[in-house]
């Protein structure tokens, strides 16, 4: 029987987390349509500003001006539960942090990245602990231990859950380019490993901490295995782009329906990741060494050297999410391939909640959707 998810306080009637993803891809539109049908809404963080009009000369202000104004705008059409993605990359990570815990968002998905140290709009004696709640994303045990003991011996707490990635997932991977194919790396194999991790720590804290699972999850079945698996939860990103609520450009959504599995590929991203995109002559430009104009005023990534990488992968992703394919590229998991048409959240979450009864019923399991 399938369960709703519980982080802390919040009951999230069905285990659906929709991936946050950026440039401008999840923002209020999305967020607010997921978080309708019961399942968690995210609204990606990174280049928000990039919608706002001053953002070539005050992009730290953009930032938290478009961040703010989409999380009341999801908040207005949604009492559902809201989120926001912040990746540790982002130069202004802290900044982004604050709006969203002064906004009281219900979750903060933390991912690119290791979050050991905990900023001070956290750590401050001010701060109302438990009113969002924390959820680093992470690609192995090892990074979700590291965490769980960082954060219990320096903070005496723990994250509120945890998203396992696997190498399937769209956009940014935690895994080298060989070690995707490694089986100790499929999805399956990270949660079981991770949930033995988490074990000691539920003990130590006397709660259950759930595992929220992404990366190639795309179908009611894909979804079934998972949880049978272990985990509480799903993350799916790939699966919310053709929707009409999806915040890209049609041809965008387009883009996913006309793709083969052989145009889904990997590319190096300046990020200092690998990326699983759809390929198109601006990525096949990138692959064969093209250098791409590259102005960047605000360094809006931790790691990027902007006087070295290839493109600027804020405005490439930007451009496409605006529908400009010719000077960018759409991120997309290893599923997107799968993608026929363009419907509502709505629809597809009957369509998940379909497949997945199929699934239960056939192993005799019942369903409580
Ligand atoms: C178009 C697209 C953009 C994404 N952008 C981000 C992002 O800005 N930050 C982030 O942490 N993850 C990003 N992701 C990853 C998603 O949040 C999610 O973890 C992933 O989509 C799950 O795998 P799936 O695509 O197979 O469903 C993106 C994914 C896609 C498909």
């Amino acid at each position: 029987m399938i369960k709703n998810l519980k982080i802390g306080d919040l009951n999230i009637e069905v285990p659906i987390v929709q991936g946050g993803m950026g440039v401008a891809i999840s923002l209020s539109g999305l967020a607010s349509a997921v978080a309708n049908e019961g399942g968690v809404g995210i609204i990606s963080a990174v280049g928000i500003g990039m919608t706002e009009p001053g953002y070539r000369k005050h992009f730290r202000e953009s930032n938290k001006i478009a961040l703010r104004k989409e999380i009341r705008k999801a908040r207005a059409k949604s009492d559902g539960v809201i989120g926001v993605n912040i990746m540790l990359a982002v130069s202004d990570f802290d900044d982004l942090l604050k709006v969203a815990i002064e906004e009281k968002v219900d979750i903060v998905i933390m991912g690119a990245g290791l979050p050991l140290k905990l900023p001070a709009c956290i750590t401050d004696p001010s701060y109302e602990e438990g009113t969002t709640k924390f959820i680093p994303k992470v690609s192995s045990a090892k990074a979700a231990r590291l965490i769980f003991q960082y954060w219990s011996n320096k903070y005496d707490r723990i994250p509120d859950a945890i998203v396992v990635e696997g190498p399937l997932a769209g956009g940014h991977l935690g895994f080298s380019k060989d070690s995707m194919q490694y089986p100790e790396n499929s999805l399956q194999f990270l949660v079981k490993s991770t949930i033995n991790e988490l074990d000691t720590f539920e003990q130590k804290y006397g709660r259950e901490i759930p595992l929220i699972a992404g990366g190639g999850i795309y179908t009611g079945k894909d979804m079934f295995e998972i949880l049978d698996a272990g985990a509480s939860a799903v993350k799916m990103g790939t699966r919310f782009v053709t929707t009409h609520e999806c915040d890209a450009a049609l041809s965008f959504k387009q883009n996913y329906i006309n793709c083969s599995s052989d145009d889904i590929t990997l590319i190096d991203s300046p990020v200092g990741l690998p990326g699983r995109v759809i390929s198109n002559d601006f990525i096949k430009a990138i692959q064969n060494g093209k250098q791409k104009p590259v102005k960047c005023p605000w360094k809006c990534l931790k790691t990027c050297n902007y006087r070295d990488v290839q493109f600027c992968i804020a405005e490439a992703l930007f451009n496409a999410a605006n529908g400009n394919f010719e000077n960018g590229f759409s991120f997309a998991g290893a599923k997107a391939y799968l993608a026929k048409e363009i419907i509502s959240v709505k629809e597809t979450f009957q369509q998940i909640k379909n497949e997945y009864n199929q699934c239960a019923y056939s192993t005799e399991a019942v369903s409580c959707f």
